[in-house]
């Protein structure tokens, strides 16, 4: 086989292998990967934040627009202005891009919790988006002034 034939092939294989992945996950649906995903040890049962990285490695934008827990049957999506939280129905996830939801910023709002979370313990989450539907998520629980990977200097603002 002459080296020309052998990049022919080549590249016919991996129009195959693309047009199989593209196939695989049907019209253009998001895939969301998340990472650094943790919880600051709540001080009491009444609220906690979460906070992660949501990754969209798709070429279409999508949002997050709920997430569930057996933590507290109150989950909410809070954005924070002027360090004031407030809750919003939905955060845009951009196509390729990331939702960073980190100390002072965005996050996570658990209500009322049916148990208050110690350090080392991990919290299950499902986060729903519009498109990609629902992932599962664990959060680690973390000493109370952890900021994941934020700049140190939010760290404290809040929540
Ligand atoms: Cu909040």
């Amino acid at each position: 086989m002459t080296a020309r034939t052998t990049r022919t092939l080549a590249a016919a294989l991996s129009l195959t292998a693309a047009l199989a992945i593209s196939g695989c996950s049907g019209d253009s649906q998001p895939e969301m990967t998340v990472s650094g995903a943790f919880m600051p040890q709540p001080v009491n049962d009444k609220m906690a934040g979460g906070f992660m990285v949501i990754k969209n490695d798709s070429a279409a934008a999508d949002k997050l627009t709920g997430a569930t827990s057996p933590l507290s049957d109150d989950l909410q999506i809070h954005e924070t202005k002027d360090q004031k939280m407030q809750q919003v129905q939905s955060m845009n996830v951009p196509a390729n891009g990331e939702l960073k939801l980190e100390r002072g910023g965005n996050h996570i709002m658990f209500m009322g919790l049916k148990s208050t979370p110690k350090v080392g313990d991990k919290v299950t989450v499902e986060l729903r988006f519009e498109k990609a539907g629902t992932v599962k998520v664990e959060l680690d629980v973390k000493e109370r002034t952890y900021t994941g990977q934020a700049p140190a200097s939010t760290a404290g603002n809040g929540h």
